[in-house]
């Protein structure tokens, strides 16, 4: 690397930092590394970081930027903060070249004065992500792979990573697939026409504390997913907006499916089951899953040779005299039965008591 080259001052930059640059030339030169006293002035990493043009070259060939932006960096909540608290393993100029990775949970943790104390922190370290990081998948999100790193926002702000337009972003960057179901759904295209009150992936896994599907304390695991999308979906202050009836959560309760989902059977179908989680579509559009062309195969993940004729009747179906006639007789044949046989059991419970009681009468009687 040409040293002059890297040491062409950025116009804007102060007498400090060109008299802090001649001094590190001076010092690389005779191959003196100056010790970093406890507080660097950030413009002094800004000597080398804040040209565009610095790259490293990995040992795969690959070229990295090393170029810090300050514009976003001045913008963004640690604006305050000193590189080196972050990059606390650079102590001297020309530093190393082989720099450990920030560990954001030095200052983010539970119990700490500032930053704000979240328990969000303690959630991230028991989710699928940081169990995963820890077992050695580097793949697996660490914060900065969310939260970004120079350029961290509070949520409120548009450009945060975190924002909830851009958090499908966010997740899809690692979730390729998903994500472009997720874009092609319902919930998704609104998202992108500005709709605020569709879910985001976060709505429904949760951000800190995403567990796998298969496990029981997620949102998503079988016997909770209804309760999930119930959470809009029997919401009428939501759904009257877009005339969509809030009866699907109690309607499903209802079926057969719904019943045993909630004696916790994971067989049966949620309602991720036949809307899928995340390519959810109208009813009426044909791609659905829900279109009634499409039921057979839906109905058919589980219920082999499922035909048209087997998915036809109406899915979110009211127990009503008039909307099912059959089932409501069903059901109400069902209530009696049950209210017969609890009449039958408690009657004969008595019968019995009193029985005992006479006996019991009568032997004291004879007794006296
Ligand atoms: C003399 C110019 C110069 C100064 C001043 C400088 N750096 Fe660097 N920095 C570099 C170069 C060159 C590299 C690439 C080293 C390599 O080839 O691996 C680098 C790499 C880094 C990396 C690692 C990038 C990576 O992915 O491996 C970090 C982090 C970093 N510098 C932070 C800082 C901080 C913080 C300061 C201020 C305390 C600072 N630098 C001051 C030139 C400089
Ligand atoms: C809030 C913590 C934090 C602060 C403050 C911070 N950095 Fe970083 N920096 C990171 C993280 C995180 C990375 C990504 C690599 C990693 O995960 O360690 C990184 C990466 C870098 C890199 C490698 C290039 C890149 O973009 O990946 C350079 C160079 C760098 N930082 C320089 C600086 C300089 C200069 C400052 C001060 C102006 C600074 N950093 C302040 C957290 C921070
Ligand atoms: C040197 C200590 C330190 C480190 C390391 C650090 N932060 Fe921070 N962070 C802070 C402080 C202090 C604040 C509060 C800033 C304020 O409110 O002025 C903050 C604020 C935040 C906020 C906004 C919180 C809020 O409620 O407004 C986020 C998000 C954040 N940090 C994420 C990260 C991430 C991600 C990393 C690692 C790349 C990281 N921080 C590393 C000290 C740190
Ligand atoms: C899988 C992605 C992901 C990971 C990993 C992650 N976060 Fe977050 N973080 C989010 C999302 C999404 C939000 C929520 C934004 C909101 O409230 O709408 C958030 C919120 C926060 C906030 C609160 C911001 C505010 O102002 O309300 C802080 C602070 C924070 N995270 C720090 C961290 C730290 C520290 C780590 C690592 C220990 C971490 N996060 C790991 C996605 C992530
Ligand atoms: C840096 C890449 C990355 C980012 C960003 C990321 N994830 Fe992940 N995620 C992974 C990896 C890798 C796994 C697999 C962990 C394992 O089991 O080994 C995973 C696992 C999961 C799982 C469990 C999957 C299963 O089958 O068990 C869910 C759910 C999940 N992520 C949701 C999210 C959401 C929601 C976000 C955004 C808030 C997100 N992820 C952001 C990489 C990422
Ligand atoms: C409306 C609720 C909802 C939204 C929004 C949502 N998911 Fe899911 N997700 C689910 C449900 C339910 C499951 C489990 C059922 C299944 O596996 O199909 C799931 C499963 C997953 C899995 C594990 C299953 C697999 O195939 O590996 C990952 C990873 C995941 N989601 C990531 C995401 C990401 C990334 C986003 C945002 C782009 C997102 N989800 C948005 C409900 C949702
Ligand atoms: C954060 C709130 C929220 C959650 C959680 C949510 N939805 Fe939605 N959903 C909406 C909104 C808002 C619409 C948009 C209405 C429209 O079509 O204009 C919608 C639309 C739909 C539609 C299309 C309805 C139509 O007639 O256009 C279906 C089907 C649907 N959601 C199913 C689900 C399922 C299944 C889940 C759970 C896996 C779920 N939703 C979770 C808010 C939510
Ligand atoms: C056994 C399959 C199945 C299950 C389980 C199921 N649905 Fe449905 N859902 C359908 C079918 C088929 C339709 C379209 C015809 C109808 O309304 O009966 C539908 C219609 C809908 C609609 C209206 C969509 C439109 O475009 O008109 C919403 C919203 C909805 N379901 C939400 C849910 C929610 C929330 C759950 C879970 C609590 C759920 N569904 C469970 C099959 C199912
Ligand atoms: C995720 C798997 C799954 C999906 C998808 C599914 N079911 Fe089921 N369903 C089950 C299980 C498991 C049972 C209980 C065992 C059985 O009787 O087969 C059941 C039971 C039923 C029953 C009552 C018992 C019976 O066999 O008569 C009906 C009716 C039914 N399903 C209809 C449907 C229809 C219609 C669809 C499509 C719209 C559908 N199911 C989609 C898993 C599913």
């Amino acid at each position: 690397m040409v040293v002059t080259e890297r040491f062409r001052l950025h116009t804007g930059y102060s007498l400090l930092s060109a008299v802090l640059g001649s001094l590190l030339l001076k010092a690389e030169a005779y191959g003196v590394p100056i010790r970093l006293q406890s507080a660097v002035d950030n413009r002094l990493c800004l000597v080398c970081h804040a040209k565009s043009t610095l790259t490293k070259r990995l040992p795969t060939g690959k070229v990295v930027s090393l170029y810090v932006n300050e514009a976003d960096y001045q913008r963004s909540v640690h604006a305050e903060r000193l590189c080196t608290d972050c990059h606390v393993d650079i102590v001297e100029l020309p530093h190393e070249k082989e720099i450990e990775l920030v560990n954001c949970s030095r200052c983010h943790y539970v119990g700490t004065v500032s930053p704000p104390d979240l328990k969000k922190y303690a959630e991230y370290r028991e989710s699928i992500h940081k169990v995963a990081l820890d077992r050695g998948n580097h793949r697996a999100p660490a914060c900065q792979d969310c939260h970004g790193y120079h350029n961290i926002l509070p949520p409120t702000d548009p450009d945060s990573q975190i924002n909830r337009r851009n958090i499908p972003q966010t997740c899809g960057k690692c979730h390729l697939a998903i994500y472009s179901d997720y874009q092609e759904g319902i919930h998704g295209r609104l998202l992108r026409a500005g709709n605020s009150d569709v879910p985001v992936c976060t709505d429904c896994h949760g951000e800190h504390n995403i567990q796998s599907p298969q496990d029981p304390n997620s949102r998503v695991y079988a016997t909770q997913v209804p309760q999930t999308c119930a959470s809009c979906h029997a919401a009428e202050k939501i759904m009257r907006k877009y005339g969509i009836k809030v009866d699907k959560y109690e309607t499903y309760r209802e079926s057969y499916h719904g019943v045993v989902n909630q004696y916790g059977g994971i067989t049966v179908a949620n309602c991720a089951s036949c809307h899928q989680a995340h390519r959810i579509l109208p009813a009426s559009d044909p791609a659905s899953s829900v279109n009634k062309h499409n039921l057979p195969r839906t109905c058919g993940q589980c219920h082999p040779g499922a035909n048209a004729n087997f998915a036809r009747g109406k899915m979110h179906v009211r127990v009503t005299k008039e909307e099912a006639r059959l089932l409501y007789y069903v059901r109400l044949g069902f209530r009696m039965l049950t209210i017969g046989v609890m009449a039958a059991l408690i009657g004969h419970i008595f019968l019995d008591l009193f029985s005992r009681w006479r006996e019991r009468r009568k032997g004291r009687r004879r007794q006296g």
